[in-house]
């Protein structure tokens, strides 16, 4: 390392501590790689701050001397966007900072239904202290055990949820972050009305650790249903999925999740270990979760009874976890069962192109000129489907992604629908934004990041060699 690194290392210590920066590379290794395995990158140290202000000491040290910083929560993300770039062609430090260390949840205010917790605290740890106060958390996913606050909001996360809480910007109701100077930004009122000029807490939720360091968040809590039901159709056609949901609404349902499987993605699952939902197997599943008032079973059980297409049903009270869990071991198992890593793709369409869509990216598979193994899945509610292409060989990887996002855009869709940009899809932005868009966003990025320190590549790509 050059020498310049070498001062920085000495006032990383300080602002941190000796034992929380990490520079032996076996102690540093997992955090140099997403779980993925397709994404991995360099760094001359991680550095784990406790607080806000060891984080801007730290921010305020790399800016000083022009080290990149690359921010880094659970690593569940599925871009790449949390792990250093693989190279580092300005010869300037790159450090991962890590929030693992930044795990404080306030008191939750049951009046104003709110909770502050640093960037580092688990979904699930916020929601179990949102639970010990009678509320929620509305944000769910199935990695809620290591995803982080700083996590989910720095990437916008969807999740289970979105359907019926919306996504993550919109629990957002005050946010502190460290600026790529060192300076402490910190909008934290629990008002729901507070219209003072840019709302700035919104553009950093999704900006992907590119605009500030996240720190802490203060997040909505909300009431949860006094009754669910899981409702599970094994149904012949996507079709009859979209319309079951349509009908929970129109009779008085909410709908808390709506996610879509297929068999083949069902299959796999249940050959690692999960139950079959259903006993008659069909070509798409939907799981359903509905609340309300009244006798929800039975109005439940008479739409599946009136539902097209139907094969066979099931219907649990919440939270029936053995039909959710062949919904949430889906990416594990996919992960697991794949000869090279996943090309996980997230796309969105509107709901009515769904079922054309769907079709079209299934047949990814068979049409390519190599052999590649699809499973889709996902918020089915939301237009948003999870394209997953196994044993896809590496060279093949961005033509497989060409033609799904070709299909995608030929349909009015998106080629992120709730997991980012990251590393993984900056080649493709212009197929979702136009030119005057990204030279905008370039020119956000270059107003609060007017070095590219933090997490460069991300979103804007590296530039060329
Ligand atoms: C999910 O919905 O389970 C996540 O977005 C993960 C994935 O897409 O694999
Ligand atoms: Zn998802």
């Amino acid at each position: 390392m050059p020498g310049h690194a070498d001062a920085l290392l000495t006032q990383l210590r300080r602002a941190v501590g000796e034992c929380n920066v990490l520079t032996d590379p076996a102690a540093m290794e997992g955090f140099l790689a997403d779980w993925t395995g397709r994404y991995r990158g360099q760094a001359d140290a991680v550095v784990r701050p406790r607080t806000t202000e060891e984080v801007s000491r730290v921010v305020g040290e790399c800016a000083s001397v022009g080290a990149r910083i690359c921010v880094q929560g659970g690593n569940t993300g599925l871009v790449g966007g949390s792990v250093p770039p693989p190279r580092d062609d300005t010869g300037q430090p790159v450090i991962v900072l890590s929030t693992a260390r930044m795990t404080d949840i306030d008191e939750v205010d049951a009046v104003g239904r709110c909770v502050g917790a640093q960037a580092g605290a688990t979904v699930d740890a916020i929601d179990g202290r949102a639970a010990d106060a009678g509320l929620a958390f509305p944000i769910d996913l199935a990695s809620r055990e290591s995803a982080t606050a700083g996590g989910v909001v720095s990437t916008n996360a969807g999740g289970i949820r979105m359907i019926r809480r919306g996504n993550t910007r919109s629990q957002v109701l005050g946010i502190e972050a460290v600026l790529a100077d060192g300076r402490i930004l910190r909008r934290w009122t629990s008002l729901v009305k507070d219209n003072v000029g840019y709302d700035l807490p919104a553009l950093l939720a999704g900006s992907e650790g590119t605009l500030a360091v996240i720190t802490r968040v203060l997040f909505k809590l909300v009431v949860p249903p006094s009754a669910a039901t899981v409702a599970v159709a094994a149904v012949e056609h996507v079709e009859d999925a979209i319309a079951l949901i349509g009908a929970a609404s129109s009779r008085g349902l909410t709908v808390e999740a709506a996610e879509l499987m297929t068999e083949a993605g069902i299959e796999l699952v249940h050959e690692h270990g999960q139950r079959r939902p259903t006993a008659t197997p069909a070509p798409f599943y939907v799981l359903l979760e509905v609340s309300g008032v009244g006798d929800i079973e039975t109005t439940m059980a008479e739409l599946l009874d009136g539902t097209g297409g139907l094969v066979d049903a099931v219907l649990e009270p919440a939270p029936a976890r053995a039909l959710w869990g062949a919904r949430e071991s889906h990416t594990e198992t996919i992960a697991r069962s794949s000869t090279t890593p996943v090309v996980k793709l997230d796309i969105s369409v509107p709901i009515r192109a769904l079922p054309e869509t769907f079709a079209e990216l299934a047949a990814v598979g068979t049409t390519s000129d190599f052999p590649c193994r699809p499973i889709l899945f996902g918020h089915v509610g939301d237009g948003n489907i999870h394209v997953n292409l196994l044993d896809v060989p590496e060279e093949h990887a961005g033509t497989v992604t060409d033609r799904v996002f070709g299909i995608v855009a030929a349909n009015g869709g998106s080629i992120s629908a709730e997991h980012g940009i990251g590393r993984a899809k900056t080649a493709w932005t212009h197929l979702g934004r136009s030119d005057v868009d990204l030279d905008t966003m370039r020119a956000v990025k270059a107003a609060f990041d007017p070095q590219g320190l933090l997490n460069p590549g991300v979103i804007f790509g590296l530039p060329a060699p």
